[in-house]
């Protein structure tokens, strides 16, 4: 066992006292404190009552909360702790398998999918996206044009453009996503099983097969169905012959590992797909449609950023490179990631008995989850972390803050690959949406934040107008 050797005393888990809710219960601990359905606020909610670092006892299994940045400067380096697949992360991999996300640390596919791809996602490669990513904008700026003046759904119309850009960049799918009147039956089955695997998580089996016994044989069609259609979708790629296509497919069938020389396996490659499909699409839609609601009720950051925009973007068409030069509008999408992270926390785990800050002791394979919510209201960010405020991502202001306030795409060798991509979708449809449209939001709406996984604006509307 290993000693803390500032006490020569060993590391025990049992020897860990953190703040908890009050009247814990023998047997089932703080069980009446858990909120399965906005578990991410509600560690938030905690973390303001009982602090940077607490903890949950549901049945005996201790949940630690962290969200001080100081404590995270040990828990993200990927030298003392690691990526870990929490709840219900890990029951993603029912559908993700061995892909990027759901992988765990030690399987040879996770390195090897790493070494293939990471090429796709650098900041030059996003060049290769950038006409698919313009094209999906246009789009929803002619669907939103004809529905000039009406009140838009808007988390459901950044869903179609997001789903749109991965599965085109992705694997050359296009979902039809603005011209169908009914949604794609890939898609509906993909809301299905994230909503299932969402709700079950923390459910035993015999209730599964038992009392939601229905939606069980439904999860599993669904997920046969899933996989039939991206198997097919591989299968015609290589049908055609892999190479001429520019995305991700067609990297994952004709590049191999430097270090073994092997190519991804066809079960491989279905994961990915179905994983870029699932990480890539709602992810960065949410954060759109937070951006809408925040810019909705901030006209004058609104009209800053138009300006901006008519600076930059000068041809018909907004370049490559003129996307990175839209400053203001990257810092929007940092503050709107900053209130609401889409992804809003990650697990990680102790590789060694460690006492974290000199103080709490874990032990080896214990782990904690990243409240990002709450580490992204930290006093340290000062003034009132609820107002929106871009301007604390001007580059000094960034300088001058601890490095681990701020983590949205996770951290170290599992964090996220498309952070790149995301950036330079999110800035180019939203300087498309500006350019286009005047924002009127609905005076009544209050922010409600849906979790599924991700997070999302539940029942944002805005009335959008066209700009001449
Ligand atoms: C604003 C949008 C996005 C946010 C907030 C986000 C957030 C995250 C976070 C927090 C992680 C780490 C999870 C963990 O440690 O367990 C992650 C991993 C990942 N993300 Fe994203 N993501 C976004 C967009 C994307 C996009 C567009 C793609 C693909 C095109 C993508 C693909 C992935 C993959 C494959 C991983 C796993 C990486 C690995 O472990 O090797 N993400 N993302």
């Amino acid at each position: 066992m290993t000693t803390n050797s500032s006490t020569e005393r060993p590391i025990r888990a049992a020897d860990r006292e953190l703040p908890h809710p009050p009247f814990r219960l023998p047997v089932l601990g703080d069980v009446w404190d858990l909120h399965v359905t906005d578990s991410s606020q509600w560690g938030m909610r905690g973390a303001q009552q009982y602090g940077g670092i607490y903890e949950r006892n549901i049945f005996g299994a201790r949940v630690t909360y962290v969200s001080d940045p100081d404590l995270l400067t040990e828990i993200n380096d990927d030298k003392l702790w690691a990526k870990f697949l929490g709840v219900p992360i890990g029951t993603l991999r029912s559908v993700a398998g061995d892909g990027l996300f759901t992988a765990h640390n030690s399987e040879p596919n996770w390195r090897k999918a790493h070494e293939i791809l990471a090429p796709s996602f650098t900041a030059a490669a996003m060049r290769g996206y950038h006409a698919t990513m313009q094209a999906c904008a246009n789009e929803l700026i002619e669907y939103w044009a004809d529905r000039s003046g009406q009140w838009i759904d808007v988390p459901s119309d950044t869903n179609k453009v997001a789903l749109e850009v991965i599965g085109r960049a992705g694997f050359g799918y296009e979902f039809g996503s603005f011209t169908r009147t009914d949604e794609h039956p890939l898609v509906a089955a993909m809301l299905r099983i994230l909503t299932y695997i969402n709700r079950s998580a923390y459910s035993h089996p015999l209730v599964e097969r038992t009392v939601f016994r229905q939606q069980r044989a439904q999860h599993l069609a669904d997920l046969r169905f899933v996989n039939t259609e991206v198997d097919a979708v591989i299968a015609q790629r290589q049908s055609e012959g892999a190479g001429g296509h520019g995305d991700l497919l067609d990297r994952m069938l004709t590049v191999s590992d430097p270090e073994t020389g092997e190519c991804l396996d066809a079960t491989n490659i279905r994961h990915q797909i179905l994983t870029f499909l699932a990480a890539g699409h709602e992810t960065s839609a949410g954060v759109l449609a937070f951006a809408l609601h925040y810019l909705s009720r901030s006209p004058e950051i609104a009209e800053q950023a138009r300006r901006e925009i008519a600076e930059v973007w000068t041809g018909e068409d907004l370049t490559y490179e003129q996307v990175g030069k839209l400053r203001l509008v990257r810092r929007i999408i940092d503050e709107s990631l900053r209130l609401w992270p889409t992804a809003p926390g990650y697990f990680r785990k102790a590789k060694q008995d460690t006492m974290l800050a000199d103080r709490y002791p874990f032990e080896k394979g214990e782990w904690v989850f990243v409240v990002l919510l709450q580490l992204h209201r930290h006093p340290s960010w000062g003034g009132d972390p609820e107002t929106f405020d871009p301007d604390r991502f001007l580059p000094e202001r960034v300088k001058a803050r601890h490095p681990e306030l701020y983590r949205p795409f996770g951290v170290g060798m599992r964090g996220c690959i498309g952070r790149q991509f995301a950036y330079h979708e999110l800035q180019l449809v939203l300087a498309t949406i500006l350019r286009n449209f005047d924002l009127t939001p609905d005076p009544a709406y209050q922010l409600k934040v849906k979790e599924t996984i991700t997070l999302k604006p539940e029942g944002l509307r805005l009335k959008l107008s066209r700009r001449d």
